[in-house]
């Protein structure tokens, strides 16, 4: 088998930044994937209604002039989220969730939840309007060892947000550990995951071979290989609770190779081939087109999308560095050899 055709597949996790950073990576994405969802992490967060609004527009400025690519946008809980936000939100025909950031988990998540309790209105409100829930599921505080952080997360957080919203949409983002897997797979219809394709390509080595790594520093980490082995198994699986989202994050060169480096891969120029690469390592591509194309649409009761994509078995290089306001940006994998190529939409 050399040739691989699919639905066109969405990016259901996706950072884009802002204007002038946008128009640099916006075309990567818009080259691949029919849609993605945004994520609202700018400074000051997306807030409101409004914001997503204006940054929508502004996302839509960016595009190449021949692209139907759409972001599906989403809003940032706060602990002063109301339940007007959610509702108008639910009303609108380009918000598609609201991503809860525990503050302090990640990047800009400073403005983040930092109690549970402040949002349960918010959350009531999201249930009863199917808005949907993304979550960066990780605990927080210095006495939470980082790669323990996912699995307290479900055990502290996740497992009593789920109990007290059975209905409730939730997407477990950019899932790391076989506990997630298990917990996704042991629950009910409204709880799915999104995997990224780094950590389907990466375990937690990589930060350290032969010196640190920055480039592949990113949250949640990457953890043991035992964990990329289970993420690997539930993306290949019969599984429809699991599906890409590539958490693609840029971050210029010297913010990364610094003495605090920023969290984040950049994923976005290849990710359909890195997607590709990680099914090659499975030796099994029976379920591509479900985990790429089909399972998230589903999940987010949209419909797939009416075009495909084609790639071709056949070797070609990640370049070292891509353009980007200033300074520059390095891909995942840069300059390294992938075996899988898009073909026809160059
Ligand atoms: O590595 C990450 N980078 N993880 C996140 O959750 C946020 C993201 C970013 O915005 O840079
Ligand atoms: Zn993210």
């Amino acid at each position: 088998m050399d040739k691989l055709s699919i639905i066109r597949p969405d990016d259901w996790h996706l950072h884009l930044r802002d204007t002038p950073y946008l128009e640099a990576v916006v075309p990567h994405t818009a080259r691949q994937f029919a849609r993605a969802i945004i994520m609202p992490n700018l400074q000051p967060p997306v807030r409101h209604c409004d914001d997503a609004s204006a940054y929508r527009k502004r996302i839509l400025a960016a595009l190449p002039d021949s692209s139907n690519f759409q972001p599906l946008m989403t809003l940032y809980l706060t602990d002063n989220t109301s339940v007007k936000e959610i509702e108008r939100a639910s009303q609108s025909d380009f918000i598609f969730g609201a991503k809860l950031y525990p503050a302090g988990a990640t990047t800009n998540s400073d403005a983040g939840v930092t109690s549970l309790k402040h949002i349960y209105p918010a959350l009531e409100a999201m249930q009863k309007h199917g808005l949907v829930l993304q979550i960066h599921g990780e605990a927080t505080g210095p006495e939470v060892d980082i790669f323990d952080r996912e699995k307290q997360f479900i055990d502290t957080r996740l497992k009593s947000i789920h109990e007290d919203f059975p209905e409730l949409r939730i997407v477990f983002e950019h899932i790391t550990t076989a506990d997630a897997v298990d917990f996704v797979e042991s629950q009910n219809e409204y709880i799915a995951a999104t995997i990224t394709a780094h950590h389907l390509l990466i375990n937690r080595n990589a930060m350290f071979t032969g010196g640190i790594r920055p480039h592949h520093y990113c949250l949640p980490v990457a953890k043991r290989e035992v964990h990329r082995q289970a993420l690997l198994k539930a993306s290949t699986s019969d599984s429809v609770k699991f599906f890409a989202g590539t958490d693609s994050a840029p971050h210029a060169r010297n913010t990364k190779e610094a003495a605090c480096g920023c969290a984040g891969i950049y994923s976005a120029y290849s990710a359909v081939e890195l997607y590709a690469e990680a099914f090659e390592l499975a030796d099994d591509f029976s379920h591509f087109e479900d985990f790429m194309s089909v399972n998230g649409p589903n999940f987010y009761q949209l419909p797939v999308n009416d075009d495909i994509i084609q790639l071709q078995k056949i070797n070609w290089k990640i370049p070292d560095s891509l353009d980007y306001p200033n300074d520059e940006l390095v891909p995942f994998k840069a300059g390294e050899i992938l075996k899988w190529k898009l073909i026809n939409n160059d």
